[in-house]
């Protein structure tokens, strides 16, 4: 067999599409530049922790971050209070989150390992799991919803964000955001692989994850600001809990 067939057959096989894996690392010496393709991550980042932090309190508790890239939610999860561990299978989003955890004075525990891996070594170990913007960058999302159902302690909360799949969010996500406003690289999103939410609500039951919220992240490209309210149709945010 090839080399280039093994190592893509042991990617499907970890529920890890290699190319999205490379187009992140390509662009991560950038990640903490604000003014670069990660500005939409700064500017939502105070919006999804207050969310979180409003419904599960992150002083004191032990938290993973599923897909944490160069680290934008994980540090400020950790600067919340929280002990943080971050995940992501991108060795230079990693390199660069951990220099930045440095310069920043933040502790994060930075780990290059898929959640259903770790799921498999540490189940039942966080109070608080956060999935953001990653689902729709895998082969097989509804695997990382279930992992981190394993991950969360019983009574614990989970927090996935995502991109709806309908014309509406074609026009706004994809053409909208990487054609004409150029806010992210083309070809950051694949219509094919957004995420409905009754398709991720149902993956969240089938995990034992029941959801309690759902809300819409909006974005007004003349104000340049985002909120958050209802409306799914776009970029949406879910917090479920393990009962
Ligand atoms: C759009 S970035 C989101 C980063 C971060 N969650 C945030 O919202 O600020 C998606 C991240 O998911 C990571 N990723 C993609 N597939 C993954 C997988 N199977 N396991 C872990 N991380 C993955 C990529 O390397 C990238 O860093």
């Amino acid at each position: 067999m090839m080399a280039s067939e093994t190592t893509s057959k042991t990617h499907a096989a970890d529920n890890v599409d290699a190319a999205e894996i490379r187009k992140f690392s390509e662009l991560a010496s950038r990640w903490w530049d604000p003014h670069s393709e990660f500005r939409p991550l700064h500017e939502i980042n105070p919006l999804r922790l207050d969310f979180i932090n409003q419904r599960s309190p992150l002083d004191g508790k032990r938290v993973l971050d599923v897909g944490c890239g160069g680290g934008i939610l994980s540090e400020s999860m950790a600067a919340a209070g929280a002990e943080v561990t971050g995940i992501d299978m991108g060795e230079a989003p990693l390199n660069v989150a951990r220099l930045h955890a440095l310069e920043s004075g933040v502790t994060v525990d930075y780990r290059q390992v898929t959640a259903e891996v770790l799921a498999a070594e540490n189940p039942a170990s966080f109070d608080i799991v956060t999935c953001l913007e990653m689902l729709e960058h895998v082969p097989d999302p509804a695997s990382v919803v279930a992992a981190c159902a394993r991950l969360v302690k019983p009574g614990g909360a989970v927090y996935f964000s995502t991109i709806n799949r309908n014309p509406k969010s074609f026009a706004f996500a994809i053409l909208g955001a990487e054609y004409i406003l150029r806010l992210l690289p083309r070809g950051t999103h694949q219509y094919a692989k957004l995420i409905r939410p009754s398709e991720l609500e149902r993956w969240c039951r089938a995990a034992g994850l029941r959801v309690t919220e759902m809300t819409g992240m909006h974005y007004n490209p003349l104000l340049r600001k985002y909120w958050l309210a209802p409306g799914l149709d776009v970029n949406y945010l879910v917090s479920c809990v393990l009962d």
